[in-house]
């Protein structure tokens, strides 16, 4: 079932680069299936670690049950926080999300657990530290007895989180944690296509998700919605932007035609789980007037609310710092980059599209 067919395939709209039984959008009903499931399932009954087992037993054809993944995520976090000083080294005047990206690329293989564990288990201490440290405090040790979810926050915090709020970041891990051929997935792909190590792939995939059109995209709706402030300030400044051929961040997609399911398993969860956050009522009236304005300046192209927009509002109430957003999206993805480049690894061949010569041809 590939995405739909659309009429440009410069930027591969619409062409399938692998056939994959991880997770599947279907642009046109809205909906997204992840490991056999739909996310609104997964999201309200499922575990990140739960999620995480059914990907990686289906990439690598072997069964790893939730209780493993459990185990190893807290061995994996333990043996990060060890190594927390050698992968913190780059940090002289650069930013959070760069510093990331450097220790990622440090990463190395572990005693007793495997890669595709060492890196999804690493990425929250690695976040956490950075995160604490721009605030000139410590790194807290990891507690490998917690979920990876529950002790993500204990470490970004330095206290327990309570029951709601590690249920709403799981919820939220769960509901990004893979989405068909993205960008960054296709990065993993791509440089695993080439044997080279899940390592080499998750970075790469990190280094694509960076972008403002892919996962930089919370940070900025925050800011929008700071810089509007008010509910007389929605519509002229909505328009302003739109009138100055910006882009509002957290809306539009590449695939959905209609709302990105996502949107409103994350509205949810900030509404029952209590996160407390008086952002709500003034981002759904940012949104509605949102939606408004881009159909009517774009008819015929359905931009709608994509799942940025209540991200930026549920890591906000859970006081992740905002720095912070597209490295906590990334402990989401990585459990779809391993699976996808294991899948990669396990079925597919080299990935070498072509590409439309337009350039000069010699006498
Ligand atoms: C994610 O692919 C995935 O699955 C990604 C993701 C995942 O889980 O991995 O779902 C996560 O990346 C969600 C998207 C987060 N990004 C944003 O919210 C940034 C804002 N969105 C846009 O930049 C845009 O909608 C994209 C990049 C997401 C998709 O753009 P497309 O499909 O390439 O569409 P396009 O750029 O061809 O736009 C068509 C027209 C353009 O106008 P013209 O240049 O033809 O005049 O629509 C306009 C665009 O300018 N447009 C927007 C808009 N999105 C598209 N105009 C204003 N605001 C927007 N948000």
């Amino acid at each position: 079932m590939p995405d739909q067919l659309t009429k440009s395939t410069i930027g591969l709209d619409g062409v399938p680069a692998a056939e994959t039984a991880l997770s599947h959008v279907d642009g046109l009903k809205g909906e997204l299936i992840i490991a056999g499931k739909h996310v609104v399932d997964l999201a309200s009954r499922s575990s990140f670690e739960s999620v995480t087992a059914r990907l990686w037993s289906l990439a690598n054809s072997e069964l790893i049950t939730e209780a493993e993944v459990r185990t190893q995520l807290g061995q994996a976090r333990v043996q990060a926080f060890a190594r927390l000083p050698d992968l913190l080294t780059v940090s002289g005047g650069v930013s959070l999300v760069a510093a990331f990206r450097a220790a990622i690329a440090g990463l190395r293989t572990e005693d007793g657990i495997s890669d595709d564990a060492t890196i999804v288990g690493a990425l929250p201490v690695i976040a956490a530290a950075l995160a604490r440290r721009a605030n000139g405090d410590a790194a807290v040790a990891p507690d490998p007895t917690l979920g990876h979810a529950a002790d993500t926050l204990r470490m970004l915090h330095g206290r327990d989180p309570n029951a709601g709020e590690a249920r709403a970041l799981d919820a939220y891990l769960i509901t990004v944690s893979d989405h068909g051929m993205n960008a960054s997935t296709f990065a993993a792909r791509v440089v695993a296509s080439t044997q080279a190590d899940l390592f080499c792939a998750v970075t790469a995939g990190y280094c694509a998700l960076t972008g403002p059109l892919h996962g930089g995209a919370p940070e900025p709706v925050l800011e929008m919605l700071d810089t509007i402030g008010t509910s007389a300030r929605i519509e002229p400044w909505i328009d302003d932007a739109l009138a100055r051929g910006e882009r509002l961040m957290g809306f539009g997609h590449r695939i959905y035609r209609v709302r990105d399911p996502r949107a409103d398993v994350l509205k949810t969860v900030i509404e029952t789980l209590a996160v407390n956050t008086t952002n709500l009522p003034f981002a759904a009236e940012v949104e509605a007037y949102a939606r408004d304005a881009l159909k009517r300046k774009y008819p015929d192209r359905a931009l709608d609310t994509n799942v940025e927009f209540f991200t930026a509002i549920l890591l906000d109430a859970l006081a992740i710092p905002r720095q912070a957003f597209t490295p906590i999206f990334a402990v989401a993805r990585s459990t779809g980059w391993t699976a996808h480049a294991r899948e990669q690894q396990r079925r597919g061949r080299l990935l070498r599209p072509s590409s439309a010569y337009i350039g000069e041809i010699p006498a």
